[in-house]
């Protein structure tokens, strides 16, 4: 019978945005194999071959590495509802957007929030969090590796040194960074690491991937209360994944084969050379933009390598340049928001979009874009 309602034909755009981002073939098709049932012995092959390649990515042993079902914000707040409670001292780094958020949540679940704030697109100093760490004595620690909302990376060697110093465990958000930048979990003495899959992984939105140390796994066996939110509970969910393949909830299977082959790119393609290809095309743009008379909101050594934020020109309007972009290159880029909007532009090569031939798109149509405004 043929259909009288043509099928779905969405426009191909140029995702150079802050994610999601391009997605290979290879991960469209392995979206359209046949699903099996989440209880099948081959979805959890698929998870036994995804863990190790997430330890590869995140740098880390931790046995408790898995996979959420839920975008990175699901992962945010798997992280904070396990480890943050009522009885928790929650300090959290914050100079953007998203380190706001796990404040937000650390207070939801009733927490004490110690909020240590500088203006949006400033990094902290290791003097700085460590005598923040050092005076509130927290029980936990939160921040952000890559700050999607300015485009800073903020090493956590000295929080991760200093929180230890005093029994607190860390929780970093690596959502724009995991897979495209070297986390290093386990050197930097990160507890609890969460991140998406439509990022540096090239996957679609979907999954969230989670990396827990032992220590904290053993802090977390002692919790005295439940998790409130049952959906995010690591025990339970340790339950489904882990040794029992007990029901907790219906895996998105789909999502997980694309997972599994996003990985496996990597893989393939190895995990210092991702990230040196990564390094390589950020210099080059930074260096194309710069050629075009644009100015960086971040100082070097603290740009990710994964989003840019050129400061928008006096003059030049945000809006119609993106319009331009998006009508006459289908290239999609992103915005300044919060106490950043209007000002910059975030400019995103992750993954399958960090290509030597998208640099120089990126350069010829902004330079088109920035003369037709
Ligand atoms: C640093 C950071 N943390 C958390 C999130 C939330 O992830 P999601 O939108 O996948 O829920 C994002 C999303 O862009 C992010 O950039």
């Amino acid at each position: 019978m043929s259909s009288s309602i043509p099928s779905l034909n969405p426009p191909h755009r140029l995702l150079f945005g802050p994610g999601p981002t391009p997605v290979a073939a290879r991960v469209y098709e392995a979206m359209a194999k046949p699903i099996v049932g989440h209880l099948d012995p081959f979805f959890f092959q698929i998870n036994e071959e995804i863990r190790p390649w997430l330890r590869m990515v995140y740098g880390t042993t931790n046995p408790f590495t898995m996979v959420l079902s839920g975008t990175g914000s699901a992962g945010m707040e798997a992280a904070v509802s396990n480890f943050v409670h009522e009885d928790t001292k929650f300090v959290v780094f914050i100079a953007g957007y998203f380190a706001d958020r796990i404040a937000e949540m650390g207070h939801r679940q009733g927490a004490t929030v110690v909020r240590v704030e500088k203006p949006w697109g400033e990094t902290f100093t290791d003097a700085e969090v460590r005598e923040a760490i050092l005076r509130e004595r927290p029980t936990m620690v939160g921040y952000v590796t890559a700050e999607t909302s300015t485009g800073v990376w903020q090493g956590g060697n000295a929080i991760c040194q200093a929180a230890h110093e005093v029994g607190a465990l860390v929780i970093a958000d690596c959502v724009t960074s995991l897979g495209t930048m070297p986390i290093n979990v386990d050197a930097t003495g990160i507890d609890i690491a969460f991140s998406c899959s439509q990022k540096g992984l090239s996957c679609p939105p979907g999954l969230s991937p989670i990396t827990v140390s032992e220590n904290a796994m053993n802090r977390l066996r002692a919790r005295q209360t439940s998790n409130r939110t049952w959906y995010l509970d690591f025990k339970l969910l340790d339950e489904y994944f882990g040794g029992q393949k007990r029901y907790h909830h219906t895996a998105p299977i789909s999502m997980f084969y694309a997972l599994r082959e996003g990985l496996a790119l990597i893989a393939e393609e190895g995990v210092e050379a991702r990230f040196a290809r990564h390094k390589a095309n950020h210099l080059e743009l930074v260096a194309g933009l710069e050629g075009l008379g644009l100015k960086m909101l971040v100082n070097n050594p603290h740009r990710l390598w994964t989003l840019h934020t050129p400061i928008i020109p006096e003059g030049k309007d945000d809006m119609k340049i993106r319009k331009y972009l998006l009508d006459q290159y289908s290239i999609d880029i992103a915005g300044g928001f919060g106490q950043l909007a209007g000002k910059i532009w975030r400019i995103g090569l992750m993954g399958e979009g960090s290509k030597k031939e998208n640099v120089a798109l990126l350069v010829e149509s902004m330079g088109k874009a920035l003369a037709a405004a």
